[in-house]
């Protein structure tokens, strides 16, 4: 059972991020990868495509044997992993806007949030904006079309970085001291934000988090893979396989699958 592999989805390319510091953390562990770019962005939709598309993905993965799955998609987890949880007896670990560090850490009461709209206008965003950050000034921004940018493969484009600009403005000029990246995708645009944001503001971004979580579910159900020998990852695509391979830097091969 542990050489089963972990299963995890995005709705495109971002979750690659999720992916690598899983294999960083447990290099042992064989891993499959859907990027559902086809489909991508989840982040416009509603609650009900995001949960079918969720399914499709959790299907697919769950026919390859899965151990367990990981839910690489602030959108997904925050709609759709409550049903996921209810429907399927494998264990899931999801992904959403780390606001607790956030609010616990401000000093100038000030945070932001770059995420997806249907990530902000969950429940679960609601409830735990509500429970940590209920006092504190909490600057919401959609980051609309930079997935889109990123799954055409424009990250370094002048697009990205005209669209960045206009997102952290009104967030500079409240103030904030923290910006939570709430989209598996954001991480890949880590260069440009050092670059637009003053030294003090502190980026938070939850990977390695999930990562850990994922190591530990795995040794909590005894699931983890002590073999030593080399791990199979296999990563695939329903949409253009080069954009996915240009993030993982040529290192690992990218497939196209039809799912
Ligand atoms: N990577 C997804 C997330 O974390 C992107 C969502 C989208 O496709 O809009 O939310």
């Amino acid at each position: 059972m542990s050489k089963l592999p972990i299963g995890i989805f995005d709705s495109g390319v971002g979750g690659t991020s999720i992916w690598k510091e899983i294999h960083s953390l447990l290099p042992n562990e064989n891993t499959i990868y859907l990027a559902d770019s086809i489909n991508a962005p989840y982040g416009p939709k509603g609650k009900e495509a995001i949960i079918k598309l969720s399914i499709k993905n959790t299907e697919y993965l769950l026919s390859k044997n899965c151990k367990l799955i990981v839910v690489a998609c602030n959108t997904a987890t925050t709609n759709a992993i409550d049903y996921l949880r209810k429907t399927y007896t494998v264990p899931f670990i999801g992904i959403d806007p780390a606001i607790k560090p956030a609010a616990l850490q401000t000093q100038t009461n000030a945070i932001g949030i770059l995420a997806t709209k249907g990530t902000l206008s969950s429940t679960l965003f609601s409830k735990t904006s509500g429970l940590f950050a209920s006092n504190i000034n909490v600057l919401e921004q959609v980051g609309e079309g930079i997935v889109e940018l990123i799954e055409s493969g424009k990250l370094h484009s002048e697009e990205m970085r005209t669209l960045l600009k206009l997102y952290l403005q009104p967030m500079l000029d409240a103030h904030i001291d923290h910006l939570v990246l709430g989209c598996t995708h954001y991480p890949y645009f880590m260069p440009i934000l050092i670059e637009l944001l003053p030294n003090h503001v502190r980026i938070i971004d939850s990977g390695e988090a999930v990562a850990r979580q994922t190591k530990a579910v795995l040794e909590q159900r005894g699931l983890l893979n002590t073999e030593t020998l080399h791990s199979k990852n296999k990563l695939f695509t329903n949409g253009n396989p080069d954009v996915m391979q240009s993030l993982l830097d040529g290192k690992f091969n990218v497939d196209y699958l039809d799912f």
